[in-house]
């Protein structure tokens, strides 16, 4: 998969980015970072660049600043693009959903005239099962019916169609489309991971910080859906494996056409309380809960086939429930305040 010009990652210095940009740098890629840093801290790259022993290129750059967005990429010229860049949280999108549509939108518009001005044609971007809306079937497969719930989901399927239509339109345009289950977990070594800003919205964040003692106890959306236990049910994968799914979809550029959409899950799903219990076992301590009503617009289940995933990219997820646990609560445990905490 090396190539002399390098790999253009948006959003890289973030959550999974930051995983992915690591196993890049690790296959011997060269990596030009482009990230404004609204949701992340450049030392998440400078600990990429400590285990990788490589360094990423980093340009602190707006995906809305489409002038200095195009001079990164015309400097660089780079041979494929993942588009991680986005704001991601789905409660904030609904009270500012004007901002989530310009900074999603516009800026996926922005890179990908800046990528055609440099005739770079292969685009991995980061969608997420949150385009199924509330799928009736489970497994989840790509040929579900697409629906949105809310803003953030609205950018994902919006941005989906419009690769789409590029793709049309140009017909050596390759893109991927990946829907992400739920990303958790940590790199092994402790010293990447997920560093949300305030009060997590996600699950394994928040009770990794109630483990730590960070927060008294886990709030549990619901205990009256129709699951074995009446928790919610969610496809968790391990970021490692997720990142790993990046890799692979650029090497399968070469053998798809058009725009595809794959799902990256395990295809099992855990209720809030297995992730709860898992979290106990991995970190000895108590995770305290109580059970509020549900949150508005989650649903019951949710879990993927994984099988395009298998077929088209030789990828699928290897990492266990216990393992996400393991590095998560590694991840938590060495940097109890995130990157902000340490020197
Ligand atoms: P993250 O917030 O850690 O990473 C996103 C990065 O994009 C951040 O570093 C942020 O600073 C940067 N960014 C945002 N807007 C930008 C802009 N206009 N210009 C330049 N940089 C910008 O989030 P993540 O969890 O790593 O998610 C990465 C992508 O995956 C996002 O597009 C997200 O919507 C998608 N996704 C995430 C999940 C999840 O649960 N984490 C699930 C499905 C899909
Ligand atoms: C998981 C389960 C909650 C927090 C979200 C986005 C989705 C995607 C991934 C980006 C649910 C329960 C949670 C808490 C709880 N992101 N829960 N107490 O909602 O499946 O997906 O992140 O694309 O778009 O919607 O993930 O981790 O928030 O919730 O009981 O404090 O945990 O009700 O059943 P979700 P989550």
């Amino acid at each position: 998969m090396t190539s002399p010009r390098p790999i253009l990652v948006t959003g890289g210095a973030g959550y999974i980015g930051s995983h992915t940009v690591l196993q890049l740098l690790e296959a011997g890629q060269r990596v030009v970072v482009v990230d404004n840093l609204c949701n992340a801290h450049e030392e998440s790259l400078r600990r990429v660049a400590e285990l990788s022993g490589q360094q990423p290129t980093f340009h602190q750059v707006d995906l809305l600043d489409a002038a200095a967005l195009g001079a990164v990429i015309q400097q660089h010229r780079p041979q494929a693009a993942i588009h991680f860049a986005g704001l991601k949280a789905v409660g904030e999108s609904s009270q500012i959903p004007i901002q989530y549509y310009h900074n999603n939108i516009t800026g996926t518009i922005h890179l990908l005239q800046a990528l055609a001005a440099v005739n770079c044609r292969q685009l991995v971007f980061s969608s997420s099962a949150t385009v199924y809306g509330d799928a009736q079937e489970m497994p989840i497969t790509e040929a579900a019916p697409l629906s949105a719930t809310n803003a953030y989901g609205r950018t994902k399927l919006f941005i989906e169609h419009l690769l789409a239509d590029a793709c049309i339109a140009d017909p050596e345009m390759k893109v991927i489309c990946l829907r992400y289950f739920n990303p958790v977990g940590a790199h092994p070594s402790g010293r990447i991971g997920e560093d949300p800003n305030g009060i997590p919205n996600n699950l394994m964040p928040f009770i990794t910080q109630v483990a730590v003692g960070r927060r008294p106890h886990l709030n549990i959306f619901g205990n009256d859906y129709p699951t074995p236990d009446g928790t919610g049910v969610r496809d968790y994968i391990h970021v490692v494996d997720l990142a790993a799914g990046h890799l692979a979809a650029l090497d399968a550029m070469d053998r798809i056409s058009g725009c595809e959409a794959i799902n990256l899950g395990t295809g099992r799903g855990y209720s809030v309380l297995e992730v709860l219990r898992a979290m106990e076992t991995a970190s000895g301590r108590p995770v305290p809960y109580e059970i509020q009503g549900r949150r508005r617009g989650d649903v019951a289940t949710s879990y993927a086939d994984p099988s395009k995933a298998q077929q088209l990219l030789g990828w699928q997820a290897r990492r266990e429930l216990s393992e996400m646990c393991d590095d998560a609560w590694r991840w938590q445990q060495s940097n109890p305040l995130g990157y902000a905490g340490q020197p």
